[in-house]
């Protein structure tokens, strides 16, 4: 039987053999933390390097792939993956195949790095809309299309809506998957939301909600609208680990790609610098890392840092405050310690008060809603949060642009301004492999 652990109290779930997988501990709502994640056999260590699809290269690294082939159906799940990429190509040009990652010599040698370390960038902005976000929501609908697969009673008799609140790059992910899969999308946006990406949701056929800050209430209104349709009935097809576990797992393909690629160039990273919204995306980069050392893939552990802006920075005010009260034994918690601090979670994460602008306005997230995974990954690693001020998000867009000749957004570049932040307070030594994600087109 397979079994589904929440990260935040340790319960237990086990996964039907047909029909949908449980996305929501039991226990959640009683005002602490829970991510429901599948504890699932230890996986090959580079993948399937014969498939150029990451579902298809990492697949046992799926809840969906392992539920097949329980059900002595390995076979569907395949399909099921290659269907979908090959309708998301027909509706945007573009497929979900693994993403290039590359040494930039000119940003090498901006930080002062020789031949033995790097700057090494994976280039995810040329995705099926436009950024890393459908990595989560590609591995969530497959998940909910094998279950169904796997279930007796006729797909459209379980069909519900999806639904998702973001301001951009997520909503337009999703907006492409749904359409492929022919589902209905509920989008929750703000009231600033870019012409572009509304009229691109509304010919994706999404059905939109725009969202207003109300009077008294704390917390985006577009994730409260959100959370709102799935208590009545909706399925949460979303990027945040706490309202759906299963959205990691797609998530951790990116740096599952770009770890075997430094190590098939003989690299081992010394750092990653991952730029944080809601947290999802380092959420699946950290799960990519706990893998890769328990495959062997990697022999250490890089040191993992977080990026947000001046703007909007509750991660790092949550660290602090654990930092403040707990000293260095944070570093050596255990999975019953960090139940613990899943148990307080009001006394460390809430949503920031006043939410001011930036040019990365795709990290502007009141709240870091999968912050646990974070603050195990920095404190277990050596990291830290880093916040960003405004010149430094500029500076780091400008910087990326020209030595990459790469069209990244300002979000989308956000880690490479917080390694910019990074190596002012600490130098990089010449020898070091450093990691960062370019993770959304700049439009
Ligand atoms: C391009 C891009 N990069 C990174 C992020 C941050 O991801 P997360 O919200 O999972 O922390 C976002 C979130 O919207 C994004 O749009
Ligand atoms: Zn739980």
């Amino acid at each position: 039987m397979i079994l589904l652990r929440c990260q935040g109290c340790g319960k237990k779930v086990s996964v039907p053999a047909a029909g949908a997988a449980p996305v929501l501990c039991p226990q959640s709502g009683n005002g602490r933390d829970h991510v429901l994640l599948p504890e699932l056999p230890l996986p090959s260590l580079r993948g399937d390097e014969k498939e150029s699809q990451p579902l298809l290269r990492f697949a046992d690294r799926m809840l969906a792939f392992h539920r097949c082939a329980a059900a002595g159906h390995p076979e569907i799940y395949q399909e099921i993956v290659r269907t979908l990429d090959a309708r998301i190509t027909a509706l945007t040009g573009q497929s979900f195949a693994c993403t290039p990652l590359v040494r930039s010599d000119s940003l090498s040698q901006y930080f002062g790095l020789d031949s033995r370390g790097g700057v090494w960038l994976k280039d995810d902005t040329q995705r099926p809309g436009g950024s890393h976000k459908g990595r989560h929501l590609f591995g969530t609908m497959v998940e909910l299309l094998v279950g169904e697969s796997l279930s007796s009673s006729h797909p459209s008799a379980v069909q519900k809506p999806l639904a998702i609140a973001s301001c951009g790059n997520a909503a337009l992910a999703a907006a492409v998957i749904a359409r492929a899969a022919e589902r209905p999308l509920l989008v929750f946006i703000p009231a600033d939301a870019e012409p572009s990406v509304v009229l691109r949701l509304r010919e994706l056929q999404a059905e939109i909600t725009v969202c207003h800050r109300r009077e008294g209430e704390s917390g985006d209104p577009c994730y409260l609208r959100f959370l709102e349709s799935v208590r009545a009935g909706a399925v949460p097809f979303c990027c945040q680990g706490t309202d759906n576990g299963l959205t990691i797992e797609g998530g951790q393909t990116l740096l599952a790609e770009a770890l075997c690629e430094l190590e098939a160039a003989a690299r081992t990273p010394s750092r990653i610098v991952v730029q944080v919204g809601g947290g999802a995306l380092a959420s699946a980069c950290s799960l990519a890392i706990e893998t890769a050392l328990s495959t062997g893939l990697l022999s250490s552990r890089p040191r993992f840092y977080t990026a947000q802006t001046t703007a909007v920075a509750p991660l790092h005010r949550a660290y602090q405050r654990l930092r403040t009260e707990l000293g260095d034994a944070l570093d050596s918690f255990t999975e019953q310690d960090w139940y613990q601090v899943a148990a307080e979670k009001h006394r460390y994460m809430w949503p920031w008060e006043r939410v001011s602008a930036s040019a990365a306005h795709g990290i502007l997230d009141d709240e870091t809603y999968d912050w646990l995974a974070l603050v195990k990954a920095m404190a277990r690693s050596g990291g830290r949060p880093l916040v960003i001020p405004e010149e430094t998000i500029l500076a780091g867009n400008a910087l990326a642009k020209d030595a990459t000749g790469i069209a990244v957004s300002a979000t989308g570049s956000a880690g490479l301004a917080g390694l910019l932040h990074l190596h002012k307070e600490e130098p990089l030594q010449p020898d070091e492999n450093v990691l960062c994600l370019f993770t959304g087109v700049m439009r």
